[in-house]
């Protein structure tokens, strides 16, 4: 793939909270759950666990826990992203960047993605003890997040490199020296 078709592709993922009522197919969903497989994480531990939801009345009762409905119960599949806390201590960051490979793999695949949840909120023990309860999840295994999947019934524009590209956020060799040329160049 040329460089410009990845960045399209990145480009083009944004959130989304408003699905169609098309299904997502099992084997679109097993074909994220692959991506997600493929994912780089810390010493090869593979702590990663994800569960499927694709009951409506469960869904809701997701999105008020995490207090984002509709688009929960909306969604054509919830995925929970889970991690054995026993197995790497590193975990979430392993699961985080699981998720990422999600969502980019829904995005080529045509599929709007929303990531819900932060395990570093105030009240993120009681959400995730919640969550743990509704759906059976041994104590020793963490919720990071949920990626809620379905066809987009909205089409955000995808991101621009003029809007999204910051050049006080590059720094070349030292942190004082910016790259600012950088923000020029079109990736062919
Ligand atoms: C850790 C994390 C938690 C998020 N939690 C929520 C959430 O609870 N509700 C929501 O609507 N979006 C949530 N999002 C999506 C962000 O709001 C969204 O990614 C951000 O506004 C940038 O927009 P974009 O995804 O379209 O580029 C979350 C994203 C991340 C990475």
């Amino acid at each position: 793939m040329k460089g410009s078709n990845t960045l399209k592709l990145l480009s083009k993922r944004r959130t989304v909270r408003r699905f169609t009522d098309q299904e997502v197919s099992e084997e679109q969903i097993a074909a994220l759950i692959e991506a997600a497989f493929y994912a780089p994480n810390y010493l090869n531990r593979r702590p990663w666990h994800f569960l499927v939801v694709r009951d409506k009345g469960v869904q809701n009762t997701l999105g008020s826990i995490l207090g984002v409905r509709p688009y929960v119960q909306e969604a054509s599949a919830v995925i929970v992203l889970l991690g054995d806390a026993q197995l790497s201590s590193a975990w979430q960051l392993d699961l985080a960047v699981a998720g990422e490979n999600i969502v980019i793999a829904a995005t080529a695949m045509g599929l709007g993605s929303a990531w819900v949840g932060n395990p570093h909120s105030p009240a993120w023990d009681v959400t995730e003890q919640k969550i743990r309860e509704l759906l059976d999840i041994p104590k020793h295994i963490g919720v990071l997040a949920l990626i809620a999947i379905g066809y987009p019934a909205q089409a955000p524009e995808p991101h621009t490199k003029e809007e999204r590209w910051d050049v006080s956020r590059v720094h070349y060799g030292k942190f004082s020296h910016l790259k600012g040329e950088w923000g020029n160049i079109k990736i062919k």
